[in-house]
């Protein structure tokens, strides 16, 4: 049915309709400005307005042109743009997207929710789509459809800036945790809902492995790496019905992606058969010729872009596209096949929204918005996400009428917490724009009693500051809360040279050390800075990520038992600057020369205590032969063996013993999160198949081999068998 009106409406339309279709404009270019400054409320400047929607046809419009505005204001943008749009000929509704990715951010007193770096720690795909879905909801009461979520680029280089956006360095956590998302945002049915938003996965493909760690730097990854780490998250989101993706802006081996018809259409659209549409990342065009120089000027650039299979172009700031590419179909440089293939996959998208029934929404269906029930949801996600590193002698939970002195830079920073994309691209004004929600010095002054805790910030994220007086109030205090970690940044501003926690942070550690009261660490950061200079001076770490608005109540509620955390680390925590391994590196990169080398991370992946304590027994396998069309039932039994309830995310690793590829140390092949009250004993459950356990051999080809492969839950381990039969080549 839409298919059919795609085509009818596609009939209809002039070579310039289709072109302003296949544009994407920022907002900035549409508003009233002073001083060269969005004025604030934003106004649309009509005449702009016209310019873009009337001249150049323009079908899609991006981004907020500054910092948050309210709910009701952007209300009024959208219908207005909406009105204008729907007043032309062809009357094609504007599809707006906006960088929705922890909650509506971009909207004033929206939820926010953690990053998705901490959302992977909790490793439970139900929060991560009860997230999405409030995500939905409160965008779409913005009256916006489209959000440029999620990323499921593989966060396993730690130096690289956009790793918080990421859901960890596993691809299959990250496919699982991907999927949950999608399903979130975009509900079971778009056509017929108006609380759900099409989702858009980023950043297709290969983003996050610049070699450099530097954003947008060159990725060298050969196309086995793609397919076996990279791509399948991808391939998993796309079955799961995501209705856009948003290209990599980087190159890999040399091209940049988007230049890549092989990536773009061989692989996404003809081999993954991806129905919707891919927009090009933010002027991602002109730098193929402006910075990655492989266009002569910009028309050749759109020239090779759309050919190589690019449906939108994020221009964003002017016309350029829309001239050049009018020129090049007349041309026939760009054929008019590859146009209505792109604009019938973008008309699908809209229709798929309901935006020619719905091309705005209506204020008064929207009454949840940053409700008491949508915070309480996003305690609750936020209580699961925090990982607890280390508690030596059970230092935590901290007993009730011990005097803490609370200090650090992010102890008194909602801008730590949020991270980037809060309110506005960096992050910038957290402190000012959460002042309702509490850091972590009000919510531990709250929990335990504002007589019991003093503060003394001690350090900047960049300078030491009050050190001596800090190290005094040490001295009167029974336990140090030292917060430590990061401020806000994304994307190329987030650059760093040196992944080791700053100077300033170092040196308070140290300071502090020397009182001889116990100190525990909160790290609040995107990425895992190296710490082991200072990790020994702690008695405890609780790493909270990017927690979001209940950040500061939930990690005081983490230190007072509250809370029992059950966040496992996504990534690997490296111990070294220049020794950066993923949990699934290959066995050489384990041998050790004397005391050189090896592996040797701070924590592992899957890291993360709890207050009580589990027991693994009784790991049984259905069978040890694994045949084709077969598969193994595995189970484990989990008991709580402490005092209190707990929740325990219990990871199956599997390593093939040989293989034509060199096998990895171990995959995560299954995951499950259980509660478990204490002394209860629950059986967990998974199902092995030989896709599970397939890889990409030399030809590009996956396959399961057959062999030994050796499971391990815990500390139960089995070995197992696949049969010759199990071969197979696709
Ligand atoms: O969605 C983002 C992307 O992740 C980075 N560049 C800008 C886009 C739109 O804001």
């Amino acid at each position: 049915d839409i298919d059919k009106k795609v085509k009818e409406l596609l009939s209809k339309m002039t070579l310039e309709e289709k072109v302003g279709q296949m544009t994407q404009i920022s907002i900035e270019v549409l508003l009233k400005t002073e001083n060269g400054k969005a004025i604030e409320p934003h106004e649309l400047d009509l005449d702009k307005l016209a310019t873009c929607i009337k001249k150049y046809k323009v079908g899609s419009i991006l981004n907020i042109g500054g910092d948050a505005q309210t709910v009701a204001n952007w209300q009024g943008v959208i219908q207005a743009i909406q009105k204008m749009a729907l007043e032309e000929n062809i009357k094609i509704p504007v599809l707006y997207g906006i960088d929705a990715i922890h909650g509506n951010n971009y909207t004033a007193n929206s939820v926010l929710f953690p990053q998705q770096i901490a959302q992977a720690a909790s490793f439970n795909r139900e929060m991560v789509k009860k997230a999405a879905e409030i995500t939905a909801y409160e965008t779409r009461a913005s009256f916006t459809p489209w959000t440029f979520s999620p990323v499921l680029d593989l966060g396993r280089q730690p130096v690289w800036p956009r790793l918080w956006e990421t859901f960890g360095e596993d691809p299959y956590v990250t496919a699982e945790l991907g999927k949950a998302m999608v399903k979130g945002f975009q509900g079971d049915n778009l056509v017929t809902d108006k609380y759900h938003v099409a989702a858009c996965l980023k950043h297709y493909m290969g983003y996050s492995m610049p070699l450099s760690g530097h954003d947008r730097t060159p990725a060298w990854i050969p196309e086995r790496e793609l397919r076996e780490y990279f791509l399948p998250q991808f391939a998993e989101a796309v079955k799961a019905g995501a209705k856009t993706v948003m290209v990599n802006s980087g190159e890999i081996n040399g091209t940049p992606v988007h230049a890549n018809k092989h990536i773009l259409t061989d692989i996404l659209k003809d081999e993954l058969q991806f129905k919707g549409f891919a927009v090009s990342d933010w002027q991602d065009i002109q730098y193929l010729y402006q910075r990655h120089r492989v266009a002569k000027d910009n028309k050749e650039a759109v020239m090779i872009a759309i050919n190589a299979g690019i449906d939108m172009s994020m221009v964003p700031t002017d016309y350029t596209f829309c001239d050049a590419l009018l020129e090049l179909a007349k041309e026939g440089k760009v054929p008019m096949s590859r146009i209505d293939d792109a604009v019938s996959r973008i008309l699908r998208v809209k229709y798929e929204v309901d935006l020619f029934n719905n091309p705005t929404g209506n204020a008064a269906d929207y009454l949840q918005f940053n409700s008491a029930e949508h915070t309480k949801v996003n305690y609750n996600v936020a209580a699961e996400c925090v990982a607890l590193l280390k508690n030596n002698n059970n230092i935590l939970p901290l007993t009730t009428g011990k005097k803490i002195l609370v200090t650090g830079p992010a102890a008194t920073s909602m801008r730590a917490l949020n991270g980037g994309w809060s309110r506005n691209w960096q992050g910038l004004n957290s402190d000012e724009t959460e002042k309702d929600h509490n850091n972590i010095l009000e919510a531990v002054q709250k929990t335990f009693g504002q007589q019991y805790v003093t503060y003394s910030e001690g350090a900047s994220f960049t300078a030491v500051t009050n050190i001596q007086e800090t190290v005094a109030k040490a001295a009167q205090s029974d336990v140090i809360v030292l917060c430590i970690g990061e401020t806000s940044y994304t994307e190329t501003p987030g650059n760093i040279d040196d992944l080791s926690i700053s100077k300033s942070q170092a040196e308070l550690a140290k300071a502090l050390a020397a009182t001889g009261k116990p100190i525990v660490f909160v790290l609040t950061e995107g990425r895992p800075r190296v710490i082991s200079e200072i990790e020994s001076l702690s008695s405890a770490v609780v790493h909270a990520f990017l927690l979001g608005n209940e950040g500061g109540n939930v990690i005081a509620d983490v230190l007072a038992g509250k809370i029992n955390p059950s966040g496992k680390l996504p990534y690997t925590y490296p111990r070294h600057v220049n020794s950066l391994h993923n949990y699934y590196h290959k066995d050489t990169e384990t041998l050790k020369f004397d005391e050189w080398g090896g592996y040797n991370p701070q924590w592992e992946f899957g890291h993360g205590l709890s207050y009580t304590t589990f027991k693994y027994t009784n790991l049984k396998l259905s069978n040890t032969l694994l045949a084709d069309n077969d598969k193994i039932t595995v189970s484990v039994d989990v008991t709580n063996t402490g005092k209190v309830v707990g929740k325990e995310t219990v990871l199956l690793f599997v390593s093939d013993k040989v293989a034509s590829i060199t096998p990895e140390a171990k995959r995560l092949r299954a995951f499950d999160k259980v509660e478990i009250q204490p002394g209860q004993t629950r059986t967990v459950s998974f199902e092995i198949d030989k896709n599970r356990l397939s890889f990409i051999n030399y030809d590009l080809k996956r396959v399961t081999e057959p062999g030994d492969f050796d499971l391990q839950i815990g500390d139960q381990k089995a070995s197992f068998t696949v049969t010759e039969a199990s071969s197979r080549n696709n």
